[in-house]
């Protein structure tokens, strides 16, 4: 059997502007994980495979391999779209796979997040698909008996989340692949698909390539703050919000490139501040984020920190403590930086303002590329 346990992600900076190509954000990969077991398997006719997961207890979706690819036997509309980030990342591996002339191979494959909460079904915010992405891709590549180094791995996992969502960045890929603390900056996604849809470029010979801007840098954590993460009980749909805000900046242009150009500085500095040590410029940047977050908001019309978000900020600020919304804003989570030694005043003062502190920690992390 096979098992991949992979760290689901929290934004820390760079929220919106991660979307251009070439722009940057900071991210955590955090230690609640989703857990992969796969299982292989061997049928007689066609390879078939079977998906289970935490969502659907005892349901049991299957597929069957038909012409180039697997099709559904029992899955649903619904069972496909709930499964669409496993599906595009099987279907990577797949072709990946086939380039290099391996038959497909069945298993079983059930999947289980602690990112949502078991018991409630809440869902925080913790980059599911994102971590769900990189967990299959690295077990059907095992199952395969492929070989993939850090960098093809992410590239496939991009390449499977860009398939589901072309306009999202990718940074929730880039944190579950590498864990810790993540520099993470997008790569040209048109230039992607327009290489992939000319005949003679592999998926092989594309993720041997360098990518125009992507860059994965591992960051040392802040040396003396604590990230303290508070969920606002409020779910928010990523999605929605980017459309929406795609929208609402398109005639203002000129106003929405300022706050790009501002987000990436501000994330430069984030960065250099880790790499320095330097826990001032640390604050100084996250708070500076935060602010641009708000003048996006002003400038949109949405509500990236809503007065819940807005709630969980000011109390952290009459801490001494800085804070922000993390992530599309709109509900999930808030973060913190504070003295350690505050914290546990900061998840009281929380608790009491109906803001649930969510007891996780950043997970350990790997090298780095780009
Ligand atoms: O809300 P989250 O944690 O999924 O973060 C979304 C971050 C955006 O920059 C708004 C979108 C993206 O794909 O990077
Ligand atoms: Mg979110």
């Amino acid at each position: 059997m096979i098992t991949v346990a992979v760290p689901g992600k929290l934004y820390i900076v760079g929220e919106y502007a991660v979307l251009e190509p070439g722009s940057a954000a900071v991210l955590v990969g955090i230690d609640r994980q989703v857990r992969l077991r796969l299982t292989r398997t061997t049928s007689a006719g066609p390879a078939v495979r079977t998906i289970t997961t935490s969502h659907a207890p005892g349901r049991v979706i299957e597929f069957i391999h038909r012409g180039t690819g697997f099709v559904p036997v029992s899955a649903t509309t619904a069972d496909a779209a709930g499964l669409s980030h496993v599906l595009a990342a099987l279907e990577v591996v797949d072709r990946y796979a086939a380039e290099s002339e391996h038959e497909p191979t069945g298993f079983a494959l059930d999947i289980d997040s602690q990112l949502d909460d078991p018991g409630t079904g809440r869902k925080y915010g913790l980059g599911s698909s994102g971590a769900v992405t990189v967990a299959v891709v690295r077990a059907a590549a095992r199952a395969y008996g492929l070989s993939l180094n850090p960098d093809m791995e992410l590239k496939l996992a991009l390449l499977s989340v860009f398939s589901v969502d072309p306009h999202c960045s990718g940074g929730d890929v880039a944190a579950s692949a590498r864990g810790g603390w993540v520099y993470y900056r997008t790569p040209d996604r048109a230039a992607l698909t327009a290489a992939l849809a000319r005949d003679d470029r592999s998926f092989a010979t594309l993720i041997r390539q360098p990518w125009k801007h992507l860059a994965v840098r591992s960051l040392p954590p802040p040396r003396g703050l604590s990230l303290e993460v508070g969920w606002v009980g409020r779910p928010a749909k990523s999605g929605e919000l980017v459309s929406a805000m795609k929208q609402a900046v398109r005639h203002r242009r000129s106003a929405y490139r300022e706050f790009v150009t501002a987000s990436d500085h501000c994330v430069d500095r984030f960065a250099a501040a880790c790499r320095d040590g330097d826990d001032r410029a640390v604050e100084a940047a996250l708070s500076t984020a935060g602010r641009l977050l708000r003048g996006l908001a002003t400038l949109s019309g949405l509500a990236i920190e809503s007065p819940d978000l807005a709630r969980l900020r000011c109390l952290a600020e009459e801490l001494g403590a800085v804070a922000k919304s993390s992530g599309a804003g709109g509900g999930d989570c808030g973060i913190a930086l504070i003295d350690p030694a505050r914290a546990p005043i900061l998840w009281r003062r929380w608790r009491a303002a109906g803001i649930e502190p969510l007891n996780l920690r950043v997970h350990q992390r790997k090298g780095s590329i780009g």
